[in-house]
């Protein structure tokens, strides 16, 4: 596997503020024809604190993933499921990059796809429990208790409310202990792919978000699944430290896994306005080519603001254009996942 050059060629001098077009870059840049709920965010982010209630919009919850769900329809409707369980593996131990973000909100848009959805949350901090409104204080049953003490999967995990059929296994403090603790106990690099393996309701797809870190952990994730998908933020030095990510699902593909493969590159927190935004697209499509994917996720104050509500942006905004690059990357995963890429390509549609 080639060693990649860093985005050191570019330089945050060049970036210019502008190009008024696209949240979205590329054949994609307009997914949805139609009004946006959500304008490209003005620098500094003003948040209209007045959309800020429950749902972004004041709506609740439920009406909104409703209208999630119309949105979604306009994106192109129904999505096929696929005939196997997908398990998906978001990891980049580079912090702050958008895994979780995306891991809640790829989750939620499948699920309100008709998909049965599961988000094991595998970072000590509990941000995609705390983003499916899942309670994840010291007392809850949780992922710690399925990895260390051989807890049975089905006994910790929760449904998340207005997204039926979206599931999570929730993270709390104590997993912070478990990168230890994991290391004297048996088949410790194994232990979440058999407790997934073991866990008897039919799922369509699984996702992992991984902590920011590549130890046993991250180890257990890569173990448990086929697919990495690597959240990738527009921004200098986004390429570094990928060889490292790179060469563990090497190792873990060589050694314990032969079916891992990285399936799918996102470019998150996109800032059409930027040269910068751009030259980092560009370099990370020539590097990575096919696997990414060509909607890119706008840089947008109501994805993330949605957490603090305990909602995905699917139910917090669905207008915006964040939910709806979330539901259009969902859509692309999905139908890759069923080969009908090339007819949808070829059909025009992506
Ligand atoms: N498209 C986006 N637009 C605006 N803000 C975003 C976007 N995606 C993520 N964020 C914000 O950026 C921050 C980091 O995102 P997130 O928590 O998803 O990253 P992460 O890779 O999971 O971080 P960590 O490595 O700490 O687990 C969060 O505050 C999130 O709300
Ligand atoms: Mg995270």
């Amino acid at each position: 596997m080639a060693v990649f050059e860093t985005t050191k060629t570019v330089s945050v001098e060049e970036s210019e503020p502008l190009r008024s077009d696209a949240n979205i870059a590329g054949p994609t840049a307009d997914p949805v024809p139609g009004p946006r709920s959500e304008q490209p965010d003005a620098p500094g982010g003003a948040v209209d604190v007045a959309r800020a209630a429950p749902g972004g919009n004041g709506l609740p919850a439920s009406r909104a993933a409703q209208l999630a769900v119309a949105a979604m329809h306009r994106t192109g409707g129904a999505l096929p499921r696929p005939q196997e369980t997908r398990t998906m593996i978001v990891a980049n131990q580079k912090g702050g990059v958008g895994k979780t973000t995306t891991t809640v909100n790829l989750a939620a848009s499948l699920a309100l796809h008709g998909a049965r959805v599961l988000v094991v949350d595998l970072d000590p901090q509990g941000n995609a429990s705390t983003a499916l409104g899942i309670d994840h204080h010291a007392d809850i049953p949780s992922i710690y208790d399925v990895l260390v003490e051989g807890r049975p999967l089905s006994e910790v995990v929760q449904p998340v409310m207005d997204v039926e059929g979206l599931f999570c296994a929730p993270a709390t403090i104590d997993l912070a202990g478990a990168e230890i603790e994991l290391v004297s106990l048996v088949a410790r690099e194994s232990r979440l792919q058999r407790a997934i393996s073991k866990y008897e309701q039919p799922l369509d797809y699984v996702f992992i978000d991984c902590p920011p870190s590549l130890g046993l952990l991250t180890v257990n994730a890569l173990v448990a699944g086929t697919e990495v998908v690597i959240p990738i933020q527009c921004e200098y030095y986004a390429l570094e430290g990928l060889g490292q990510l790179l060469r563990n699902v090497e190792l873990v593909r060589g050694h314990l896994n032969p079916e891992l493969h990285v399936s799918t590159i996102l470019l998150t927190m996109y800032d059409g306005r930027t040269r910068l935004a751009s030259q980092v697209a560009e370099e990370v499509r020539s590097h990575f080519g096919k696997e990414v994917l060509r909607t890119n996720i706008p840089r947008s104050v109501r994805i993330s603001e949605a957490p603090s509500y305990g909602q995905t942006v699917l139910t917090y905004d669905p207008g915006s254009s964040g939910a709806l690059s979330y539901l259009e990357a969902a859509r692309e995963i999905a139908l890759r996942g069923t080969g009908s890429q090339h007819q949808e390509a070829s059909e025009g549609k992506l």
